[in-house]
């Protein structure tokens, strides 16, 4: 398939303006490998027709989108997070959390395990732009390898080892799967779902440049109550970008 540097532009464009996603010059062999995914889905052979229907066809286009998102994610990752949440957290009165990137589910299945482990009231938005992934999540089985960082405790309380064909998988318990709701949700196009005491936004920005990251940045921290808190991922800073939030520590920020 070839692909000439108008249509790699016009691609680029398309993704950074409806999803915020940089891609630059270097990533011109995954866009197109991803790219061919897609025509052989749809049986289009010519990339200006692809792209006509990307354009026209909202469906087609989260499905590109799905091709193209970075949704790596494991059980217990930048735990710290949650032990933080744990100490600092008021248990007396129930708790409302949005996962704002939440990929395949690991990340708010980690949280909704260490709440309910401490009696803790509460409920988790999981939310991402990809519906794949949101599919994935609201599943609750994953193979037992993503449960490398999971404690014993844990797995065996919130969660069921599968059999026959199911060998080597490992169901999470409804008990759990019922404390968070999924949705799709595009943070840089669609409204706010309501107001949060914390948000995870771990690891997506980091794909998203200066201007992009400031306007999500700035509309999180409008869902947040006073005294909640913002939680990114440790790789991704808020220097250089202008906010309300007060610093409590290395990403984690709080709303006066
Ligand atoms: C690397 S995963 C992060 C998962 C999890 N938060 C973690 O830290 O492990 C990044 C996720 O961001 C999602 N994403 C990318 N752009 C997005 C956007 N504009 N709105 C919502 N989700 C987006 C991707 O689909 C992907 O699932």
């Amino acid at each position: 398939m070839e692909l000439t540097n108008k249509q790699y532009t016009t691609l680029r464009n398309l993704i950074y303006n409806n999803c915020g996603i940089n891609l630059h010059k270097g990533k011109l062999p995954l866009l197109k490998n991803r790219l061919s995914k897609r025509l052989r889905a749809t049986g289009i052979e010519d990339v200006n027709t692809y792209i006509k229907l990307l354009k026209n066809d909202n469906d087609e286009f989260v499905s590109f989108i799905d091709t193209i998102s970075t949704n790596h994610t494991y059980f217990f990752r930048e735990n710290r997070h949650c032990e933080f949440l744990l100490d600092n957290l008021d248990r007396s009165r129930p708790i409302k959390i949005w996962s704002a990137a939440s990929s395949s589910g690991e990340e708010p299945f980690s949280i909704a395990f260490q709440l309910l482990n401490n009696n803790f009231t509460f409920k988790i938005l999981a939310s991402d732009i990809s519906t794949a992934m949101l599919k994935l999540a609201a599943r609750g089985i994953y193979h037992k390898k993503k449960f490398r960082l999971v404690p014993r405790d844990i797995l065996k309380k919130y969660c069921m080892k599968g059999h026959d064909r199911w060998e080597g998988y490992i169901k999470i318990k409804k008990e759990v799967v019922s404390m968070i709701s999924f949705k799709r949700l595009n943070l840089l196009t669609d409204p706010v779902p309501g107001v949060f005491d914390v948000i995870f936004c771990r690891n997506v920005m980091i794909y998203f440049d200066n201007p992009t990251k400031a306007m999500v940045v700035n509309k999180l921290a409008s869902a947040i109550k006073p005294g909640g808190y913002l939680i990114i991922g440790a790789s991704e800073g808020l220097v250089g970008i202008e906010h309300d939030l007060q610093y409590v520590e290395p990403s984690i920020y709080r709303k006066k």
